[in-house]
């Protein structure tokens, strides 16, 4: 079984002594990192995170064709990467339903292997944001997949963009059903979040909290912290000071700074809870 400790480079570990860093023990619950970008040095990114402290990373999909990405970066790492397995709303098309049917049959193969089991259905969800044409094919896919999550008993990574208004009322339906699972990225209001806790749902916190005048810091106030996630969304949504960049996990400590500000406690403190949060939502066996 690996521990971050475990896993940090001997070259790594000593630089970290030397100048006296803090390693933190962080929980990546959302990372693209099966992109393209991370590809070329894969290797040393992925010694970068564990060195810094990261212990895990979830890896989503978003069709058929990248879950089998996905999986294949996430087999290089047993027990450091977790794939998850959905059809994410802005690839929901015309051959939505084809899409569905291969990722169903992967899904029942891959909750029975012993290696590269999913740990989620995600990312799925809905996005009328850049246009909203496939709008009630999005809600069907939406549905089915929330389906699938009673189906495997998996929890759900949800992506919602300019949707809340529809996502609210399938999530009340499914978590009266025991549906589990996480607001992926999330940003909205006092009365959104304080919503989704009584739902039970999770909320993925990432780099957008580091932001100016962001003012989720504020809307957290209500939120308990054994709801939140860390998450970086990477590619996208690297924290200040690296705003712009291509995000690293291991810069989630920027994030979880933050919070710390938020709920007046410590960076360790926000970096215990939202790690054993990971592990009970995930079912994350480290
Ligand atoms: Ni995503």
């Amino acid at each position: 079984m690996a521990t971050a400790a475990f896993c940090i480079k001997e070259s790594n570990l000593q630089i970290y002594k030397l100048t006296n860093l803090q390693i933190y023990k962080l929980i990546d619950t959302h990372a693209h990192i099966d992109d393209e970008q991370y590809q070329a040095s894969f290797a040393d990114f992925i010694a970068e995170q564990q060195a810094a402290g990261v212990e895990a990373i979830c890896v989503p999909g978003i069709d058929a064709a990248n879950v089998q990405t996905v999986l294949e970066v996430c087999r290089r790492y047993p027990d450091y990467l977790y794939p998850a397995m959905g059809l994410h709303p802005e690839n929901v098309r015309d051959d939505w339903r084809e899409q569905l049917s291969t990722l169903h049959s992967l899904l029942s193969a891959s909750t029975s292997s012993l290696s590269t089991k999913p740990i989620a259905i995600g990312e799925i969800g809905l996005d009328y944001y850049v246009d909203d044409t496939y709008k009630q094919e999005q809600l069907l896919a939406f549905r089915e997949q929330l389906e699938w999550a009673l189906e495997f008993d998996l929890p759900v990574m949800i992506h919602c963009r300019n949707a809340m208004d529809d996502c609210l009322p399938l999530l009340r339906e499914f978590t009266r059903r025991g549906l589990r699972g996480v607001m992926h990225c999330f940003s909205g209001s006092r009365e959104t979040a304080a919503e989704l806790v009584k739902l039970g749902m999770y909320l993925g916190i990432g780099g957008v909290i580091t932001f100016k005048n962001c003012r989720l810091k504020e809307h957290l106030s209500s939120v308990p912290m054994d709801r939140l996630l860390l998450e970086t969304d990477s590619p996208y949504m690297a924290p200040v000071p690296f705003r712009g960049k291509r995000n690293e996990s291991r810069w989630m400590s920027y994030v979880a700074e933050t919070i710390a500000e938020a709920y007046g406690c410590s960076a360790q403190e926000v970096d215990e809870m939202t790690t054993n949060n990971a592990k009970h939502l995930f079912n994350l066996a480290k």
